[in-house]
C-alpha cells in the first residue's frame, strides 16, 4: 500500500445539477493502482491515512503542491481530429469551403509517418496542457499514421479512443481508402492491433455521409456488429449546405440521421458530432437508440455552423468536443465557457454545475467509461487536474467576493484560461506540469 493524499480545493461532479465542493479538501490516491481511495476533508484524511499506515504498515504521504489550487476531474473531449492538430484556424468561411480549401489538402500530409509523429505529439501534448485526460479521436485513413498516434498515446498515458478514418469518396483520392473493402480490412487490422493496449481503446470513425459509398457504410455496420463494445463516431447536421448535399445524395432518406439508420450505423455506440440542426423526429430517434452527442461550441462558432439547441437535446447524453482544428482551442473548459454564454442567446439557462458535469462525468458517459473516470468516486481512476488561479489578479479579486461554491465554479469557468492548468494527472501519475 502506497497512499498519497493530494490536498486542494476539490470540486466533485455527481450529476447534471449536483456538485460537491470542499475548500480544504483532498483526494487520496493508491499510487500502486492509480485509483481513488476516497476524497473528503484534508484534515480528516490525514488522520485516517496516518492511522491506516501505522496499522497496516504501508506508506502514506501528504502532497501539498496543489493545496491552494482547485482540483477537478480530468476533462473529457468527445470530438477531436488527429490530422488537424497542426491545422487550427485555417481559412474557409463554412464547413464545405473549409474542408475543400484547407483541411483535405492539409490532411494528405499525414501519409508521411515522420510528419504524423510531430502531429501526434502536438495533439497529445496540447490536450494534456489543456487538462484533457480522455478523448474520442478521429484519425486518418493511413494505418501507419494511426499506429504512430497510438504509440504516442501509450507513452503520454492519455485515455485515447482513436478511430481509423473510413472515407472512400468525395475528397481527394490520396486521402481515401483504396476501396470500401480495403478500408474495412484496415479498420479491422487497426482494432486488432490496439484493442486492450494500455489506455488506448480503438473506436470506429466514418467521416460523414458525404464521404462514404453505400458499400462502405454497409461494411462499417458489419464492423459495429463485430465490435459491439467499441464507440462509433461520425458527423451529423453540422451545417445547412452539408445537410442539403446529404439530402441530394440520399433522396430516399427522410432526414440526415435516417441515412445512418438506413445503413445500420445508428446505435447506442454512436457518438454524433455537432447536431446543430436537428429535426424533432431525429431527436426522438436519438433518444430511442440512446445515442450520444458531441457538442462543439468553438467549432460551431468558427465555421458559422449555427447555435446548438441544447434544450431540444436535453434528454441525450452530451459531452463537449473541442473539434480541433475547426475548433480553435484544445481546451474543453474554453468550450464549456462558450456553451454557457451561447445558450443564453437561445434563452436556455445552464448552471455552472451542469456545464462542469458535461465537461467531466457527462463526457465520460458519452465515452461509456463513467464506471472508471469522470469524478472522485472510490475505485475510479485518479484522473484530475490542478487549476492555479494565484497569478490571475482579476480572477483572484472576483473569487474574493464569491460566497457559494456555485459562484466559485461560475468564475472558474467564465474566467478560465489555459494557463490556469498547473498539472494534469492520469491514474495518479503526473503527465503534464506547467513550468514555473
Ligand atoms: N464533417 C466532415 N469532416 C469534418 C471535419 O473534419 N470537421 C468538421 N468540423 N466537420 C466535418
Ligand atoms: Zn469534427
Amino acid at each position: 500500500m502506497h497512499h498519497q493524499l493530494y490536498l486542494g480545493r476539490v470540486f466533485n461532479p455527481l450529476g447534471e445539477e449536483r456538485v460537491e465542493y470542499c475548500a480544504d479538501g483532498g483526494i487520496l490516491v493508491d499510487q500502486a493502482t492509480g485509483k481513488v481511495v476516497t476524497w473528503g476533508r484534508g484534515d480528516d484524511l490525514i488522520i485516517s491515512g496516518t492511522e491506516a499506515a501505522e496499522k497496516n504498515g504501508g506508506s502514506f504521504q501528504v502532497n501539498h503542491a496543489y493545496k491552494e489550487m482547485y482540483l477537478i476531474p480530468g476533462l473529457v473531449d468527445t470530438h477531436i481530429h488527429y490530422p488537424q492538430a497542426n491545422l487550427l484556424a485555417r481559412p474557409g468561411y463554412d464547413l464545405m469551403e473549409w474542408l475543400e480549401k484547407s483541411i483535405f489538402p492539409g490532411e494528405i500530409r499525414m501519409r508521411d509517418p515522420e510528419y504524423a509523429r510531430t502531429v501526434a505529439t502536438t495533439l497529445l501534448g496540447s490536450m494534456l496542457e489543456a487538462g484533457t485526460t480522455s478523448a474520442l479521436i478521429y484519425g486518418v485513413t493511413y494505418l501507419e499514421a494511426m499506429n504512430v498516434l497510438c504509440e504516442e498515446a501509450l507513452v503520454k498515458g492519455v485515455r485515447a479512443y482513436p478511430g481509423k478514418m473510413l472515407m472512400d469518396q468525395g475528397a481527394p483520392p490520396e486521402l481515401l481508402d483504396a476501396s470500401a473493402g480495403q478500408g474495412y480490412e484496415d479498420a479491422q487490422k487497426f482494432i486488432a492491433n490496439w484493442q486492450g493496449q494500455g489506455n488506448v481503446q480503438p473506436s470506429i470513425a466514418l467521416r460523414f455521409a458525404l464521404t462514404s459509398s453505400e458499400e462502405q457504410m454497409r461494411l462499417t455496420a458489419k464492423l459495429l456488429d463485430e465490435h459491439p463494445g467499441l464507440l462509433f463516431q461520425t458527423h451529423l447536421n453540422e451545417n445547412e449546405r452539408e445537410i442539403a448535399a446529404v439530402a441530394a445524395q440520399f433522396p430516399r432518406s427522410t432526414n440526415y440521421l435516417n441515412v445512418y439508420e438506413y445503413y445500420g450505423l445508428h446505435r447506442s455506440q454512436s457518438v454524433y458530432g455537432h447536431c446543430v440542426h436537428m429535426k424533432d423526429d431525429e431527436v426522438r430517434s436519438m433518444e430511442a437508440a440512446d445515442a450520444a452527442v458531441a457538442y462543439c461550441p468553438c467549432s460551431n462558432l468558427y465555421l458559422a455552423s449555427g447555435l446548438f439547441n441544447w434544450e431540444q437535446l436535453a434528454k441525450l447524453r452530451v459531452g463537449f468536443g473541442s473539434d480541433v482544428g475547426a475548433g480553435y482551442t484544445y481546451s474543453v473548459l474554453e468550450n464549456a465557457k462558450l456553451a454557457l454564454v451561447l445558450q443564453k442567446l437561445r434563452g436556455y439557462q445552464v448552471s455552472p454545475a451542469k456545464i462542469f458535469y458535461h465537461a467531466t462525468l457527462g463526457g465520460a458517459k458519452v465515452l461509456r467509461n463513467e464506471a472508471n473516470v469522470g469524478n472522485f468516486t472510490t475505485g475510479k481512476e485518479a484522473d484530475f487536474i490542478a487549476l492555479d488561479t494565484s497569478g490571475d489578479f482579476a480572477l483572484e479579486a472576483a473569487l474574493d467576493g464569491a460566497t457559494t461554491s456555485e459562484e466559485i465554479l461560475l468564475l472558474l469557468i467564465m474566467l478560465h484560461q489555459r494557463s490556469h492548468v498547473k498539472a494534469t494527472l492520469i491514474a495518479g501519475e503526473q503527465r503534464y506540469a506547467a513550468v514555473g
